[in-house]
């Protein structure tokens, strides 16, 4: 007998490769839809082969209607978990209407496609970056959205429209899942996070200078109102945001729309976040401390207490733990999936 089938975008990035493999390893069917912008084709290798489960993967990119219909008319997909988007927030800065156009008509794309195949089930992949300058921490779902930059609008705008989708149709069962910073690999070390390009998020930045492919870390902004100066984070371990998605799929199919912070509770500043990193990692991190980075705020900080009361869900690894999985994968593989000669069960 199979178990239920779960379509998930972005699966070939970051998060979406890890909630692939929770969800292979649970007993769910998987497919996957990327275009592999941003993401490797080698990380769903590396799911399968650690799973020893098959992926029915898809590159394309979700904007095309017809080829996402099909995928829809192909399998009887129970559930879907939608993280393909763009997701850094100066670039973002640079490239709006990239950003709206990407993540909104890519959302768009496919709810209609799941609309036409009767589907609707729904985990979405949102982000605390639409609190924006928040006024009081920790920050709960009822704070007010504020969004600072174009990345972090397209994601309230998306959950505008999911709310606004399960207003009309009341079978709908739409989850946003509010991410703080989520960082770390899986403790295998086999997948993590290997960004195109120079890292714009510290953590791979970190991993990578540790790893003697950059030289030194910029501290964007050093003059916030924090105790160092440097702006506060809610780094939270990629394998507790897979747990959410779980959890929220287990809890489901609910009608209506709902929406959960998924962090810790704990901030952390970026200067913090260097001498843990430097701690386990054993190497010196050489940085430089530069102006505040345009779109960022001071400080974000969970409340995850909506998600612990409704789903059960709690962040048990700390930052510590995500300081060691970062770096276990980027030891084990330099240059991430980009090295064809490192693959899984390969040591350095
Ligand atoms: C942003 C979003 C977050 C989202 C994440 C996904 C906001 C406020 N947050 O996180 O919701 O999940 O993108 O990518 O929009 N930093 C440096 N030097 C660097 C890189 C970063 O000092 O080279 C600092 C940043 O200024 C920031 C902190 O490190 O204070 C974390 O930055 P980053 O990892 O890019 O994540 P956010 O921008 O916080």
């Amino acid at each position: 007998m199979t178990g239920p089938t779960a379509l998930v975008t972005g699966g070939a990035g970051f998060i979406g490769s890890h909630c692939c493999l929770d969800l292979l390893l649970n007993g769910f069917e998987v497919i996957v839809v990327d275009n592999l912008v941003n993401s490797s084709a080698a990380a769903v290798e590396r799911v399968q082969r650690i799973s020893d489960k098959r992926v029915a993967f898809y590159q394309m990119d979700l904007a095309d209607q017809s080829s996402l219909d099909t995928v829809f008319e192909n399998h009887k997909i129970d559930v879907v978990l939608h993280f393909a988007a763009y997701k850094a927030v100066g670039d973002s800065m640079n490239r709006p209407l990239e950003y709206y156009s990407n993540n909104l008509a890519g959302l768009l794309s496919l709810l209609t496609a799941m609309r036409k195949a009767g589907i609707k089930h729904l985990i979405f992949s949102s982000s605390c970056s639409i609190y924006g300058d928040a006024e009081g921490l920790p920050i709960t779902e009822s704070s007010p959205a504020r969004p600072t930059n174009p990345y972090a609008r397209s994601k309230l705008m998306a959950e505008q429209i999911l709310a606004d989708l399960c207003g009309r149709y009341c079978d709908w069962s739409v989850t946003a899942l509010r991410y703080f910073n989520p960082a770390g690999a899986h403790e295998s070390g086999e997948i993590g996070e290997d960004p195109s390009g120079v890292p714009g998020n510290v953590v791979p930045y970190l991993t990578q200078l540790a790893a003697g492919r950059l030289d030194e870390l910029t501290v964007f902004g050093s003059d916030y109102p924090t105790p160092d100066g440097t702006a506060v984070r809610d780094y939270i371990h990629v394998m507790d945001v897979v747990e959410g998605h779980r959890l929220a799929l287990e809890a489901g199919p609910v009608p209506g729309f709902r929406k959960y912070n998924l962090g810790t509770g704990v901030g952390t500043s970026v200067l913090e976040l260097v001498r843990e990193f430097s701690e386990v990692s054993g190497r010196q991190i050489p940085y430089r401390l530069a102006a505040r980075r345009p779109g960022d705020v001071a400080e974000l900080v969970a409340c995850p207490d909506l998600a612990h009361a409704e789903l059960g869900w709690t962040a048990h690894r700390t930052l510590r733990d995500m300081c060691e999985d970062a770096w276990r994968f980027q030891k084990l593989h330099p240059l991430g999936y980009g090295d064809p000669t490192n693959m899984i069960g390969s040591r350095r």
